[in-house]
């Protein structure tokens, strides 16, 4: 279901129990990107599901210059590469070498003009002044402790006519996959002391991102929110690529057979819930987008 709404400036406050800390997500990052590239080609098409509705939000075109912030494994930016075309250009940055190592081993095999990478802090973007047309940001910006300065950079680095668009996730209870991973990770290995699922939901608030959009100058903001049911196969192991990319820092200390415990636990819930063998995944997103204006 994809609902749109346009964003005054509202009084919206973001989840505070979920501000992230600068030098814990630097951390988790860097020890999550051999799962995120390993993940990346076979979880591409289910990628584009949430890729493209991204990039018709923030109404990226054939010939566009497109900057990706975040760009991890490279989503959504190989997806915009192909949007845009040979008369287009897209680059994508992210904080960390080893999230990026995925994104520039894909973009290698990249058949069309290939998008380049670069290694940058979205706070402090490395581009001139009304360099890009369109600016993308795919679960990437609730990791970040300065939004203002983020927001001023994305509205800097626009030209006159451009647009931001940025995706993140509702409530945890929301999404099935998440919670239930959450709670069988929590049974097994015990509660996480550095909450480190918390920023994920920083924006789970209607209008929380949209009015700080709004707060630091773009204009026409609006929020859409994809609630798309995926319907999984119980006899496939569909867990286990959210398992190592969202949970592979705790699990690396965890006491040997914990993860054959927690995959257990998750195949037995999701058993109870299958009918026919089919498993309901409820999955919610929100896009948040603005001109600059
Ligand atoms: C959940 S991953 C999303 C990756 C990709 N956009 C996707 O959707 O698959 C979050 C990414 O944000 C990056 N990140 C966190 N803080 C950042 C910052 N200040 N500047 C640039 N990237 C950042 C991380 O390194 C990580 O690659």
């Amino acid at each position: 279901m994809v609902s749109s709404l346009p964003i005054f400036g509202a009084d919206v406050t973001t989840n505070s129990s979920a501000l992230p800390d600068a030098a814990q997500e630097r951390a988790r990052w860097s020890a999550s990107g051999a799962a995120w590239d390993r993940w990346s080609d076979p979880m591409a098409d289910m990628a584009d599901r949430l890729n493209l509705p991204l990039l018709d939000a923030c109404g990226v075109m054939p010939g566009e210059r497109v900057l990706d912030l975040a760009s991890g494994a490279g989503e959504p930016a190989l997806s915009a590469a192909k949007r845009v075309g040979p008369a287009g250009h897209v680059i994508g940055i992210d904080l960390v070498p080893e999230m990026l190592a995925g994104a520039i081993r894909r973009a290698a095999d990249f058949s069309g003009k290939k998008p380049d990478f670069a290694i940058g802090d979205m706070t402090s973007l490395p581009f001139p002044d009304e360099h890009f047309d369109r600016v993308t940001c795919r679960f990437g910006i609730m990791f970040v402790p300065d939004i203002q300065s983020c927001m001023a950079e994305t509205l800097r680095v626009l030209n006159r006519h451009g647009k931001a668009a940025f995706m993140v996730w509702g409530p945890l209870s929301d999404n099935t996959l998440f919670s239930e991973l959450d709670a069988a990770v929590s049974d097994i290995i015990g509660p996480d002391p550095k909450h480190s699922l918390n920023p994920l939901f920083r924006f789970e608030e209607p209008g929380s991102l949209g009015s700080l959009m709004t707060a630091a100058g773009f204009e026409n903001v609006t929020e859409e929110s994809l609630r798309p049911t995926a319907r999984v196969p119980l006899d496939k192991p569909f867990w286990r690529a959210s398992l190592d990319m969202l949970f592979a820092p705790r699990l690396a200390s965890a006491r040997d057979g914990s993860r054959e415990r927690i995959e257990d636990a998750v195949r037995s819930h999701f058993s109870g819930v299958a009918v026919e063998g089919v498993c309901p995944l409820h999955l919610h997103a929100r896009i948040i987008a603005g001109e600059a204006g």
